[in-house]
């Protein structure tokens, strides 16, 4: 887990912003909290603070600017973002932009994009930006991320490797990647576990909710990696910044009718 960065984020009408926040706390390996949550807590140990939420008459949700009236003046970055319902993001980050600067905060940069919205005059045509955001914001979101705090990101080696095996039940691909003269192990491919930094800790086993991980070896691994609901709860508990998911859309459909006539989680 990356404790240097934090997101802070508020998405109280289609979770349409939280999307967008998980795609990037995955990316950046660090936690997305509510602002009630960062309001309890002591911020002045994370480095860089992302702060965001859909806009709601104009500016962000007022609880952000709540957290940024908390914030003491020590030297920190922050990024903002938001989904919204009209097509140009025009001053929307105005408000919450100033009352950074005068806390005396360094905004290191701005994402924005359109979310489902069904209020005001979105209702006479059944809601407007159906779908928003989309993979397509959710990759553009992970790119800002990648961009703006490439010192935050967690390299996925995953993405190297040159030629994948088929997923199937039971054991777990492995792959040999090399870097930098060093190679390094990874098993799975929906449920990649980089056993090069992987510890056995074991709290990826406590918090999957589909016990679907194992410690086999003083190492994680997934079995049963293609029943995977994609919550996130291992990666973002993982204090090694060992696991990656890897799926698309198609995947994320084929999870729904795996689960489809599940009634309970035992
Ligand atoms: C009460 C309310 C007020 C809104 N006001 C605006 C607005 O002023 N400008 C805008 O572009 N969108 C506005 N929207 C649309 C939301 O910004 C948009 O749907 C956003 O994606 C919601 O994010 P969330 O699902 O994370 O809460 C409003 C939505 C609600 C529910």
């Amino acid at each position: 887990m990356n404790h240097k960065c934090i997101i802070i984020c508020e998405s109280i009408y289609n979770d349409n912003t939280l999307k967008i926040a998980k795609a990037m706390a995955q990316k950046l390996g660090c936690y997305c909290i509510t602002a009630d949550e960062a309001l309890i807590l002591n911020l002045d140990d994370h480095q860089t603070i992302g702060l965001g939420s859909g806009i709601y008459f104009g500016k962000h949700h007022p609880k952000l600017f709540e957290v940024v009236e908390k914030l003491n003046s020590s030297e920190q970055e922050v990024f903002i973002f938001s989904t919204r319902g009209n097509p140009f993001l025009g001053k929307y980050h105005q408000p919450l932009n100033d009352a950074l600067v005068e806390k005396n905060k360094k905004i290191i940069g701005e994402f924005s994009v359109r979310g489902y919205d069904e209020t005001g005059p979105w209702v006479i045509i059944g809601g407007g930006h159906k779908g928003k955001p989309d993979e397509k914001d959710l990759k553009k979101a992970v790119r800002f991320a990648q961009k703006t705090m490439p010192q935050h990101c967690m390299p996925d080696y995953y993405l190297q490797v040159q030629s994948k095996l088929p997923i199937s039940e039971g054991e777990p691909n492995s792959y040999v990647i090399g870097t930098n003269g060093s190679s390094l192990l990874l098993k799975g491919d929906r449920v990649t576990f980089n056993h090069s930094n992987c510890n056995g800790c074991g709290n990826c086993v406590k918090v999957c909710p589909l016990g679907i991980i194992q410690i086999e070896g003083k190492k994680a691994i997934s079995k049963r990696e293609l029943d995977c609901t994609l919550c996130q709860l291992c990666v973002v508990n993982c204090k090694q910044r060992a696991i990656t998911l890897h799926y698309n859309w198609r995947d994320a459909i084929k999870v729904a009718q795996r689960h489809g006539k599940r009634t309970s989680l035992y």
